[in-house]
């Protein structure tokens, strides 16, 4: 079997997967995310640690009862994030997070020195307030001490993946979130580090998603039961790993993915770097070698489960959907702006707040619900409407907590005009890690055969639901509010 690794936002899951895909076995620890002062949201690396050799250690006890040998470990995890290191290797303060909204100066500090169009051109991605290199001029204005004392700035799953082996590597689905990854080089753009006044020499080498990185030390053998010498393969970023988990490849660009998780996620496979010269979805590498677009909205199951945590925390999410058939397409006449953690695809903008709109003394929850199930399904279509000309998307497979919904996915369906197939098991980034994992191991001879062997049984596409009027509506609510999606950062 080979292990993959998947370190989320609320915890850190180990799959173990046979040549086939199957779960054999799996493990999950949480930690907390630490949010010391509004819009900052951070996690301890240590938290990280403790949850990965907890899960390491009881998945090598399975496997050992199961007389399963493990081969190799792919790693995967939440982009975007800073881990900065000393000297010998330590962390130098919490690492603050992808959602993290603390580093608009930086942002705007990256948009004066660099011209849009030329970063785009260059990282694929115009200056993003999530993004790592934003995070590390904040630490060089906010901590100058802790800068000083900075000599490396590592991801959140190659931390793990250093500190498993002793090696500081990257690859290129996570680096190109870093927002100074040269696309064409998949390499560090100097020119860009050097305006900005950052040493390259910070951040890992980057390596292949499929390479070996480094081996499993006996201090780590010895903490979680793994195997000394353990190949640890490079991996890929959440999104990508999980796209490699469905089966999506730069080699098949017509069918993409969409997630309705706390955000909602449109990933679309690509085989040359073509960025929204706006920047308003990231382009980002792909880990089979090629490319992705992502349109990311922040608010998606997020925002169902916030209206459920405040007006309906005593009834169950499944019900409060339920509910929301019984309302008629358009809730008639409530909107709902998802924009509740601000809004990246298009908008761009973290200042960006939800609204329901048309409420009247006869609307009830069932209407809000509905409401809501629309408006997330409005924002996903703001971002295709960035994608639709970019890429030759065809059909998405659907997964995330969401999808389990056909009445959310025909929504969705119904607002981006393409067909949504779900998947019966959902696999995630820990699957598609320990697929990235396999051609190493001698599992498969290289990773298009292992994600043949262990692509997902796919369904007919979810009936599509009726969307016309509640797009207008939507369309009409964010233009009233937010009238120039694409330069509302400028
Ligand atoms: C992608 C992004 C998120 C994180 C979550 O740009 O910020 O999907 O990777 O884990």
């Amino acid at each position: 079997v080979t292990l993959g690794l998947d370190l989320g936002t609320s915890g850190l899951k180990v799959v173990a997967l046979d040549a086939s895909g199957t779960v054999v076995a799996e493990e999950t620890r949480h930690y907390p995310l630490l949010t010391p002062q509004p819009g900052w949201t951070e996690q301890r690396p240590d938290d990280w640690l403790d949850a990965m050799s907890g899960a390491l250690q009881a998945l090598s006890a399975t496997l050992t009862a199961q007389g399963a040998r493990p081969v190799a470990l792919g790693l995967s995890g939440q982009m975007h994030g800073l881990v900065p290191l000393d000297a010998h290797g330590e962390p130098l303060r919490p690492a603050p997070l992808w959602n993290d909204q603390r580093t608009a100066a930086q942002v705007s500090d990256i948009e004066q020195r660099i011209p849009r169009a030329e970063l785009v051109a260059r990282t694929g991605n115009r200056a993003v307030t999530g993004f790592q290199l934003p995070k590390l001029l904040w630490l060089r204005d906010a901590e100058p001490d802790v800068f000083a004392r900075t000599r490396h700035a590592l991801l959140p799953k190659d931390y793990l993946g250093y500190v498993l082996t002793g090696e500081l590597a990257t690859e290129p689905s996570d680096a190109s979130g870093v927002g100074a990854l040269n696309l064409m080089r998949n390499d560090w753009d100097a020119d860009i580090l050097g305006e900005l006044g950052i040493d390259p020499a910070i951040f890992p080498a980057v390596r292949a998603s499929t390479d070996v990185t480094g081996r499993v030390t006996s201090e780590w053998a010895a903490r979680t039961g793994l195997p000394e010498g353990l190949p640890v393969v490079a991996g890929g970023g959440d999104n990508a790993a999980a796209g490699i988990a469905l089966g999506l490849t730069s080699a098949r660009p017509d069918v993409g993915s969409l997630s309705l998780g706390t955000s909602g996620v449109i990933f679309a496979p690509l085989t040359q770097p073509t960025p929204d010269p706006e920047g308003r979805v990231h382009l980002f590498a792909h880990a089979d070698g090629g490319y992705h677009l992502l349109g990311v909205t922040l608010a998606c199951a997020g925002a169902l489960q916030w209206l459920h945590d405040k007006l309906a925390p005593d009834t169950s999410i499944d019900a409060l959907v339920d509910e929301a058939a019984t309302v008629p397409p358009g809730a008639q006449g409530v909107t709902f702006l998802p924009y509740l953690a601000g809004e990246r695809s298009p908008l761009m903008n973290p200042d960006a707040r939800g609204a329901f709109t048309g409420l009247s003394l006869a609307h009830g929850r069932a209407h809000l619900v509905r409401a809501v199930l629309e408006g997330t399904a409005g924002a996903l279509a703001d971002a295709f409407d960035v994608i639709r000309p970019l890429a030759p998307l065809r059909t998405l497979l659907s997964t995330g907590g969401g999808a389990r919904s056909d009445l959310w996915l025909g929504l969705v369906s119904g607002a981006l005009n393409v067909p949504v197939q779900p998947t019966r098991a959902r696999p995630g980034a820990a699957n598609g890690a320990a697929i990235l994992a396999m051609p190493a191991a001698g599992l498969h001879p290289d990773l298009q055969t292992a994600m043949q062997a262990t692509r997902p049984d796919v369904q007919e596409p979810v009936q599509t639901q009726e969307m016309h009027g509640a797009l207008r509506a939507y369309e009409h609510a964010r233009a009233t509010l937010y009238p120039t999606p694409a330069t509302s950062q400028d």
